[in-house]
């Protein structure tokens, strides 16, 4: 005959031991089945100093990657990896690429807007200036920059030519310089004098590159004086062959002669 269990050892078990055993089992389940082991390598990239030689991590821990040096992020990409339910860590692309820093600025021109916004500038992209207010795109064509292979840009060709401001005016003069739109590099302003005046100094100005931001006029404007005394004509010095004056007009077309 079968003895029946001795009923003090199995109330024993089941009010000492048991409770005991789903406890241990409890604390060790997440750590036992659940668990991702150390980081994955992976290219350009690293997880955090403090994570960096962690031996396990939980299901549903998230470690965010940074991109080493020389390094950017790529848009749309992943950055993150996941510890998952079956206890691997989820899969990361190549999320960093090799990139340009931003790229260069330029007193004479701006980036355009599109390439300015990105963060991700791979070997052989280029940028899109455009030619800053006060400046002018004269040969037609928009200053550009590539990204070299060393992740430095190329220099931005300097097509944007600064403009010089209107020409002065003068008093019982003008000028033909009448345009809204501003004076580039080149161009010219021709002054002459209301009659009974006579223009002293240069008729002709030609705006000139000036310091980064502005052209500048190569002469300053002329003036108009009236109030001759005697007004002589170069052509009248000449004719007359007086050799002193024909020296004065070497430099001038004309010789005033003042009152005062
Ligand atoms: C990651 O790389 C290090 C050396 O850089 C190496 O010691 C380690 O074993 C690698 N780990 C994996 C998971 O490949
Ligand atoms: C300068 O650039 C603008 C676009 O920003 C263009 O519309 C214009 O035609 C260009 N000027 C010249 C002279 O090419
Ligand atoms: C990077 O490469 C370009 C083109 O090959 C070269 O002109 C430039 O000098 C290089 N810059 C550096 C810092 O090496
Ligand atoms: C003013 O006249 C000069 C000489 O005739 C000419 O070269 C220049 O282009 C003119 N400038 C303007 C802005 O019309």
């Amino acid at each position: 005959p079968l003895c029946p269990l001795p009923a003090a050892m199995g109330s024993g078990l089941h009010r000492s031991l048991l409770p005991t055993l789903l406890l241990v089992l409890l604390v060790l389940l997440p750590e036992a089945w659940g668990d991702c082991g150390p980081l994955p390598n992976i290219t350009h990239a690293e997880p955090p100093e403090d994570e960096k030689h962690r031996g396990s991590f939980r299901v549903g821990s998230k470690v965010r990657y940074s991109c080493l040096g020389g390094y950017v992020k790529r848009p749309l990409l992943s950055d993150t990896i996941q510890c998952l339910a079956n206890s691997q860590w989820s899969n990361l692309p190549e999320f960093c690429g090799r990139s340009c820093p931003g790229p260069p600025r330029v007193h004479f021109a701006s980036i355009s807007q599109e390439d300015g916004m990105q963060n991700f500038y791979p070997v052989g992209v280029s940028v899109k200036y455009y030619c800053r207010l006060g400046y002018e795109n004269t040969t037609g064509q928009l200053p550009t920059s590539t990204c070299f292979d060393n992740l430095t840009w190329s220099e931005v060709p300097e097509l944007c030519q600064s403009e010089c401001l209107h020409p002065p005016t003068i008093d019982n003069g003008m000028h033909n310089g009448t345009k809204d739109t501003g004076f580039v590099r080149g161009s010219t302003v021709a002054y002459k004098c209301n009659d009974g005046y006579n223009l002293v100094g240069a008729a002709l100005l030609q705006c000139m590159a000036g310091d980064q931001y502005q052209g500048v006029w190569s002469k300053p404007a002329p003036e108009c004086r009236g109030n001759c005394l005697l007004c002589l004509s170069c052509w009248f010095l000449s004719v007359f062959k007086i050799p002193i004056f024909s020296f004065l007009c070497e430099s001038s077309n004309q010789i005033i002669l003042l009152k005062e």
